[in-house]
């Protein structure tokens, strides 16, 4: 089984980005603990972050036969980006949406999502450790297919 974990804008700065809202775990240190539960889970993982809408975009278009399901925390194109939702509809790979915030305790623009009603699951307010539960959970769900 093979899962494409897909993080969007700012996320790179994770671990000094505002520490008080997303902690002090880097992005590298979130990838590591994330492989090592894909690891145990015995699943392959495909990792990426990006900056631009648009290769976020093609990486979901990508998805068809290239993963049996993903794990993505859209960022600021959770609240904004209808080309993203298009993409997974386009696509219909099952995916968990995470946020490490809680998303619905902040400002009432990150309040709605244009992707939660199309995701499997949604995992927000946990902190990094939302990744490794959303992992689970995805692959809970396809393994009971
Ligand atoms: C985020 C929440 C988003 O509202 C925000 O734009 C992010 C990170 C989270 O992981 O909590 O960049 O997706």
């Amino acid at each position: 089984m093979r899962v494409a974990v897909l993080n969007g804008p700012n996320l790179n700065l994770l671990g000094e980005r505002e520490p008080s809202l997303y902690g002090t775990t880097t992005l590298a240190e979130l990838e590591a603990e994330v492989r090592a539960a894909a690891g145990r889970l015995g699943v392959e993982l495909l990792w990426m972050q990006t900056n631009h809408e648009g290769a976020l975009v093609e990486a979901v278009q990508g998805l068809r036969g290239a993963a049996d399901g993903a794990v993505v925390n859209p960022a600021a194109w959770t609240h904004t980006s209808v080309a993203l939702r298009d993409a997974f509809l386009a696509v219909g790979v099952p995916f968990v949406e995470v946020h490490l915030s809680n998303i619905h305790a902040r400002e009432p623009f990150r309040r709605r999502s244009l992707l939660a009603d199309l995701a499997v699951g949604v995992v927000a307010g946990l902190g990094p450790a939302g990744y490794r539960f959303a992992l689970e959970g995805l692959v809970a769900h396809l393994r009971g297919r």
